[in-house]
C-alpha cells in the first residue's frame, strides 16, 4: 500500500497538541458571532491569509488573538470536540493535550469554565470515540512566577483531571530556571512535568527543563543537537522529544522540511515522536505530519512505524495501556 494509506491506517498518539491552536477560522467566527465579539478580519479568508509567520512570537500574537472570543464552557467543548472528530477521523487513538488557563482568566473567564468545557469534550470522545486522554496544564512563560503559582492553585481542586503541567509561549528571555519552583510545588503535588525547550531557545533550556524542572519529555527540542553532551544525556535517560514538523516549517525554526532533523535524531537513538502543535495555524493535522516529513525524507514503513510506536511509549499510559494501543 502507498505511504499515504499507510500512515492513515496506522494507529497514533498526539503528544504535543495545544487546545487553543486547532481553534479553525470557521469555529472561530461562529462562535464569535454567538458571543457578540467582534475578530479583527473581515471573514475567514481574510484572517486565514494572516496566517503567516516569521517566528513563534508572530503566531503567539495571532493565536492569543484567536482565543479571545471563548466565553463559555460549551466554547471549549466544542473547541475540543471538533479537535477530537478530526483526530478520530486520523486514527489517532490517544491523546495527551495542553491548554493554557492563563490565556483565559486573565480575560475573567473561570478556570472551572475552561476545563469542564475541556474535560467534558474528552470524556465524549472516549465514549463515542475510543479516544483515551490526559490533560496537561500549560503555563505561560511570558507571565511571572506569581502568575503561574496562582494559577496552580486554581488547578488543585481538578487534580483529578489533570495528568501534568508544562511550559509555553515566548521562549527565549523566559528560561526554565524562571519557574523552577512552581514546578517544584506541582511535582509534590503529583503532577508530571514537561516543558517547551529549544524550539527557539538555546541547548541550555533543555538542560534547564531536565536538571530543574525533572521534565518527563521535551516539547520540541530540536536544538539538543548543538550540543553532543546532552543528546547523549537524552540518550542515555531515553527522554522523549515531542517533535511538530509543520509547526517548526511554519515558524522558520527549519527553513525546509527537507532540513528537518527527525531522521538524524532517531538515528543518533533518540526517541522522537511526530505531534502537530497548532494544527489550525500551520496546516495540518497528525497525518499531514507524518505525511509531509515522509515525503520530504523518504522516510520508509519501518521509519514510520517506529514513529507511531514512539509516540505510545513515550505517553504517560501505564505499560499495560500500551501493550493493548501497539
Ligand atoms: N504555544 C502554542 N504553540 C506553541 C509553540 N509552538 N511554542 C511555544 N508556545 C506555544
Ligand atoms: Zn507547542
Amino acid at each position: 500500500i502507498s505511504i499515504k494509506k499507510f500512515i492513515e491506517g496506522i494507529p497514533k498518539a498526539e503528544l504535543h497538541l495545544h487546545i487553543e491552536g486547532t481553534f479553525e477560522p470557521e469555529l472561530m467566527f461562529e462562535i464569535a458571532k454567538r458571543n457578540n465579539k467582534i475578530i479583527s478580519h473581515a471573514s475567514i479568508d481574510e484572517l486565514r491569509k494572516a496566517y503567516s509567520f516569521n517566528n513563534l512570537q508572530e503566531f503567539l500574537d495571532i493565536y492569543y488573538a484567536g482565543a479571545n472570543v471563548l466565553i463559555n464552557e460549551q466554547d471549549f467543548y466544542d473547541l475540543t470536540w471538533a479537535y477530537l472528530t478530526k483526530v478520530h477521523e486520523q486514527n489517532v487513538v490517544h491523546v495527551e493535550i495542553f491548554f493554557d488557563p492563563q490565556t483565559h482568566t486573565d480575560r475573567g473567564i473561570s478556570f472551572d469554565t475552561v476545563i469542564r468545557g475541556i474535560h467534558k469534550a474528552l470524556e465524549d470522545g472516549k465514549k463515542q470515540f475510543g479516544i483515551s486522554f490526559k490533560l496537561i496544564m500549560s503555563f505561560l512563560r511570558h507571565l511571572d512566577e506569581a502568575s503561574a503559582f496562582t494559577t496552580l492553585e486554581q488547578a488543585l481542586p481538578y487534580k483529578n483531571w489533570i495528568s501534568g503541567v508544562g511550559l509555553d509561549s515566548s521562549e527565549i528571555g523566559n528560561p526554565p530556571s524562571k519557574f523552577e519552583r512552581v514546578f517544584e510545588k506541582a511535582r509534590e503535588e503529583g503532577f508530571l512535568t514537561v516543558a517547551h525547550a529549544g524550539e527557539e531557545g538555546p541547548a541550555e533550556y533543555i538542560w534547564e527543563a531536565l536538571d530543574l524542572l525533572k521534565i518527563t519529555r521535551i516539547d520540541h527540542g530540536n536544538r539538543c543537537l548543538d550540543d553532543n553532551s546532552l543528546v547523549q544525556k537524552l540518550v542515555e535517560l531515553q527522554i522523549p522529544l515531542t517533535l511538530c514538523p509543520l509547526s517548526n516549517l511554519e515558524l522558520k525554526v527549519v527553513k525546509d522540511l527537507k532540513d528537518h532533523p527527525i531522521v538524524t535524531m532517531m538515528n543518533r537513538g533518540l526517541l522522537v515522536t511526530v505531534n502537530s502543535d497548532d494544527p489550525a495555524y500551520f496546516g495540518g493535522y497528525m497525518n499531514e505530519n507524518y505525511q509531509s516529513i515522509a515525503d520530504a525524507l523518504q522516510l520508509s514503513k519501518k521509519q514510520i512505524t517506529e514513529l507511531a510506536k514512539n509516540s505510545f511509549s513515550a505517553s504517560w499510559l501505564t505499560d499495560k495501556e500500551k501493550e493493548n494501543r501497539i
